[in-house]
């Protein structure tokens, strides 16, 4: 056995930036590719790569799709239980679902069993990379990260902390927050395939005391990425303005406490003020866009095209349970709807874009994961692009591999789902 694989399909790929010159440009399309100790090692057409590897396992999955696996720039994996809660808008949805259900995280056991859980659809979605918040519990974080490390996983994680405006049994202190990011830190960044994120919750949920104490820890650690949330709703930013009097704007709270940087992802960032706009292009900070979350709570419609014109870096995530699903093929389609609304529509390149470099751009990993090219890391989805008989139908009546790909971007689901491989192993 030579320990190589050589996988053939449509394998696609991507060269170029598609918000950059013509999208359909941007990627390029292979018959096949090999897979050898975790990492993509050669590209090609399925006749030379046979050629060049005549020792290869060959698996054929036919004129299926092979493309990195999705990546997934903002979740809450706590919240998997509470997905699809009906009928309240931010404030009243965390208060109402999210924070009785995050303290249900106090018990390691349950943790573990959501952790499973959660990766387990992820999965089935073709999701191989999440950056994930945890709940206050540090135990939470371990969790995630033991149950990823145990399937070989890269993921991105950090404990939630919050020391204001939650209930009694989810808040922590600054000292506390500082103290338990710090060890968590220690003991599982740069671990195997996982990455620390430290995690403030939102402005409203911490102190300036707090998110001082988290922009210190972030300075002493400044290759770690840093989450959190910002301008998801209108209510949300008033809120933050009261609680933060003079602050410039909500950027600033954060700003103002060592928050802001380069490795630091923003969540939502609809509702932005062109100071902060400014500034987070300035920092080369990562925007997160979260359209069935934005749709769901009923947020509002992020300014893709505007965004990206300017420069900014921008990541796509589901933002589970405020999202509404699990599937980045699901977050794509909302991406199009609410470019649709503002008269901007997204390219299928772009969407299959976002939702792979564009994400692992946000994370800074496209150096490893991202892009289905000889160096990578040999996290893979193989897509049925006829998976279903309403996506079979369309998808036969296609001129090219983009109107092949959209009826599934815009009605595919886990079905369309049909391998995954995570460093190189077949995993669903
Ligand atoms: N803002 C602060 N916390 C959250 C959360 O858990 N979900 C969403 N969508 N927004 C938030
Ligand atoms: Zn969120």
């Amino acid at each position: 056995m030579s320990g190589k694989t050589l996988l053939i399909g449509q394998v696609l790929s991507f060269d170029n930036d598609p918000f950059q010159g013509a999208p359909a440009r941007a990627a390029r399309l292979d018959g096949a590719l090999v897979i050898a100790g975790g990492r993509i090692v050669d590209r090609g057409s399925a006749a030379d790569l046979r050629a060049r590897h005549p020792q290869a396992r060959v698996v054929d999955h036919g004129d299926r799709l092979i493309m990195a696996g999705f990546v997934d720039a903002h979740v809450h994996y706590p919240q998997t239980a509470i997905i699809a809660s009906w009928g309240k808008r931010l404030i009243d949805w965390l208060n109402t679902y999210t924070f009785p259900e995050e303290m249900a995280f106090a018990d390691p056991a349950y943790a573990a069993e959501i952790a499973a859980r959660y990766l387990d659809l992820t999965t089935a979605n073709g999701t191989t990379t999440v950056c994930s918040y945890g709940t206050i519990h540090p135990a939470s974080v371990d969790a995630f990260f033991t149950e990823a490390q145990r399937r070989g996983q890269r993921v991105a994680a950090g404990k939630t902390c919050m020391d204001r405006n939650a209930p009694e049994g989810l808040r922590d202190t600054a000292q506390s927050a500082y103290d338990d990011s710090r060890a968590l830190l220690e003991k599982w960044h740069g671990l195997d395939r996982l990455s620390y994120v430290i995690t403030p919750r939102f402005s409203p949920t911490s102190t300036p005391e707090q998110l001082g104490a988290l922009g210190a820890l972030w300075a002493e650690h400044p290759d770690c990425l840093m989450q959190t949330h910002l301008s998801e709703q209108t209510d949300e930013i008033a809120w933050v303005k009261s609680l933060y009097p003079s602050a410039r704007d909500y950027l600033d709270t954060y700003e103002a406490h060592g928050l802001l940087g380069p490795n630091g992802l923003y969540g939502h960032a609809i509702h932005l003020e062109p100071r902060e706009r400014d500034r987070l292009r300035e920092v080369g900070a990562a925007l997160i866009h979260c359209p069935t979350s934005n749709t769901f709570i009923g947020s509002g419609l992020f300014d893709m095209a505007g965004l990206m014109a300017e420069g900014q870096r921008i990541g796509l995530a589901t933002d589970t349970g405020g999202g509404s699903s699990f599937s980045m093929l699901r977050t794509m389609a909302a991406a199009y709807e609410i470019g649709q609304l503002r008269g901007t529509p997204l390219h299928p390149a772009q969407l299959m874009w976002l939702a792979t470099v564009g994400s692992a751009r946000a994370m800074r990993m496209e150096d490893r994961i991202g892009n289905a090219a000889p160096g990578m890391e040999a996290d893979l989805v193989v897509l049925d692009l006829a998976s279903t008989p309403a996506i079979a139908q369309r998808a036969a009546r296609a001129g090219d591999i983009w109107e092949a790909v959209f009826p599934t971007i815009m009605m595919g689901d886990d079905r369309a789902v049909a391998q995954v491989w995570i460093g190189g192993r077949a995993v669903a």
